[in-house]
């Protein structure tokens, strides 16, 4: 036991002695719990975080402060396995590190004296407008972290109003999502290297009343996620039960490939995608066109000559390329050569009302949540989800009226400043 931990054991452990007997009591003429609580916070005992009370688990989702309380829940409740593919960086992990302290960096200038009784938090993207800007990033295999996957999760989406973008490598087809949800969701592509199956998947999505193509362009090559490597050497169940080795044993529960002929391609990724592809797709669909994995101005000025309705700025939760540089730095750029042109979404390590009020500061129209409804989900299913949600939109909102904003149009650039 860490030595201070055993220290405020033993007082405590003497405390409790002490409060238990009515001898005490009654000889001081003294409140023995009060004056043993007064006691403890008297003495040099600090509190560790290390202390197991403080440390203890949630058991259900209103017991949860934050969204990294339910991150513990779902490492204890996932396979060893599981929990490495969702927790998974690359490399060493750098990048994904990186999209947390890239908001640390920056810090808020409050505005005082503003009257903020009354605030909204509604944005409006492609026309459509949504009472809040954070948006459910893509995140396939949903069925690993809950029985009720994306089911669950498209329930939550539309009890709490938020974008869903649903991955190409979803358990559950796109179909039944936006029939759980009660309307069309969004839809992640990843377009692979064979046109047929992308167009094919295209008009599907387009079927099902999808309005919005999200093609994420990240994973040209593949990855190296070590973390998820040793989490799977440490798993000991029989994966093969789920997995089969080869491309189609992988993609088996992955519905929006049924039917398709994967003959002639190894991946989902697409290492010949390019910007033809994008003049294809557009040709194609009337869907409105999102690039998902621009993170520099180069790629972003690309984007708007060539007729792309949307970007969102993501670096796939440090799941590409070891770039080390977190999507809120590679944001700025992306913004300067959009210009007001087309909207720019940023998603990557956002866990706090306060991350989402720094990215709309700094020009994003809406934010992607990937994880931290993930950890909800693999705790809770759909109450942990929506208490995920919830969370983060009221902390949203008190850094909204703190800072002095009444709408998300009034968060600018002159409320955020770099710290040294
Ligand atoms: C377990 C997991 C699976 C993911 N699956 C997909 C996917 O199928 N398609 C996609 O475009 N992005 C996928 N992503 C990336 C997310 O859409 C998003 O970019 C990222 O999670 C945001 O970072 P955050 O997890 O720090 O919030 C996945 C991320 C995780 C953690």
């Amino acid at each position: 036991m860490h030595q201070s931990t055993h220290r405020i054991e033993q007082r405590r452990r003497f405390l409790k002695f002490l409060a238990a007997s009515p001898l005490v009591g009654m000889c001081l003429k003294i409140d023995p719990v009060q004056e043993a609580v007064a006691a403890l916070f008297k003495s040099d005992a600090t509190f560790s975080l290390d202390d197991p009370a403080v440390q203890k688990l949630i058991t259900s989702p209103d017991q949860a402060l934050n969204v990294f309380d339910f991150e513990g829940v779902a490492k204890q409740n996932l396979p060893p396995a599981h929990w490495g593919y969702m927790a998974t960086g690359v490399d060493d992990d750098a990048t994904l590190h990186a999209n947390r302290t890239g908001f640390s960096r920056l810090q808020i200038r409050p505005r005082r004296l503003v009257d903020v009784t009354k605030i909204d938090t509604s944005i409006e993207i492609f026309g459509v407008k949504w009472k809040t800007p954070i948006i459910i990033a893509p995140v396939g295999s949903q069925r690993a972290f809950h029985r009720e996957g994306e089911i669950a999760t498209a329930k939550a989406a539309a009890s709490r109003g938020h974008i869903q973008i649903l991955s190409t490598v979803t358990t559950t087809s796109v179909e039944d999502v936006t029939a759980a949800r009660g309307e069309p969701v969004w839809y992640q592509l990843y377009p692979t290297a064979k046109w047929e199956i992308a167009k094919a998947m295209v008009k599907r999505a387009e079927a099902a009343g999808s309005p919005v193509l999200v093609v994420t362009v990240d994973l040209p090559a593949g990855r190296n996620t070590e973390t998820l490597e040793r989490f799977k050497r440490i798993d000991s169940r029989t994966c093969t039960d789920c997995h089969q080795p080869g491309l189609a044993g992988r993609l088996k529960r992955r519905q929006m490939f049924d039917g398709l002929d994967i003959s002639g391609i190894t991946d989902y990724y697409a290492p010949n995608l390019n910007w033809d592809f994008v003049k294809r797709l557009k040709d194609t669909t009337k869907m409105k066109v999102v690039l998902k994995g621009i993170v520099t101005r180069e790629d972003a000025a690309l984007s708007v000559e060539h007729g792309v309705d949307g970007i969102i700025v993501s670096n796939h939760g440090g799941r590409a390329e070891e770039s080390g540089r977190s999507t809120i730095e590679c944001l700025p750029e992306v913004i300067e050569a959009v210009g007001n042109r087309i909207p720019v979404v940023v998603d990557g390590g956002l866990r706090r009302g306060t991350d989402i009020f720094k990215a709309l500061a700094l020009g994003a129209k809406a934010v992607g949540v990937g994880r931290p409804y993930i950890w909800g989900l693999s705790a809770f299913g759909q109450p942990g989800v929506e208490k995920v949600l919830d969370l983060l939109r009221v902390e949203f909102e008190l850094i909204m009226r703190q800072a002095g904003v009444t709408s998300t149009d009034q968060i600018k650039k002159a409320y955020v400043v770099e710290g040294k």
